[in-house]
């Protein structure tokens, strides 16, 4: 049986953004939990403009190619996890613009997060987040990793991000979850 689909996004898009890192060191997570097939998802690379379709996403009567092929990403997942900081007490503009874009696309899989930030861990976004991601029908889990001046654990000469064991700890917690309501959810995943 194949495993489920799990895509991390990576959620900001500035120059000189330090997303990446946080993704790759929970990719790495993901991967060595072995129970889901991981595919690490860019916002900066996936370039969306600002929401730019003309038509309401759930008639999914799509004019942009940027918009079909984003549908075609999204409806592959099994499950999600935003790899996000907060952006002024909030969420990354670029993370709203990305779930705004589909609906039915998202429905009925499971979200975790993975926040990062000052003292706040990026916690703010999450708790938003989860009011958004609720209106698509994404259940969001409780389980989550929190890194608080995630900062301290960046190398300063490789730019690689290295947390204490017990964030990992926290992360496969979360897959647990993930995985469990990926697979009770899914006869839910019709379209
Ligand atoms: C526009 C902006 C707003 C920010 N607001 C917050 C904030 O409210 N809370 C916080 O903990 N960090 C805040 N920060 C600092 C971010 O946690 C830090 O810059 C982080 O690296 C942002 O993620 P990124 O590098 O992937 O863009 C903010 C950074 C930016 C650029």
């Amino acid at each position: 049986m194949s495993k489920p689909i799990l895509q991390i996004f990576t959620v900001t898009t500035r120059e000189g953004r330090k997303g990446p890192a946080v993704a790759a060191w929970f990719e790495q997570v993901a991967r060595e939990y072995g129970k889901f097939e991981v595919e690490p998802i860019d916002l900066k690379m996936v370039n969306l403009p600002l929401m730019d379709e003309p038509e309401h996403p759930r008639l999914r009567r799509y004019k942009h190619e940027h918009t079909k092929a984003w549908s075609v990403s999204v409806q592959r997942a099994d499950a999600f996890v935003f790899v996000t900081p907060e952006y002024n007490f909030s969420m990354p503009p670029s993370l709203v613009n990305a779930v705004d874009y589909l609906v039915h696309e998202w429905a009925y899989k499971p979200v975790g997060f993975v926040s990062y930030g000052g003292v706040s861990g990026g916690l703010r976004a999450v708790q938003m987040t989860k009011q958004l991601v609720t209106a698509l029908k994404m259940m969001p889990v409780p389980e989550a990793v929190t890194l608080p001046l995630f900062t301290t654990a960046i190398d300063a000469e490789t730019g690689r991000f290295a947390p204490p064991d017990l964030q990992a700890r926290s992360g496969i917690a979360m897959l647990d979850e993930l995985l469990r309501w990926a697979e009770v959810l899914k006869p839910l995943r019709t379209v």
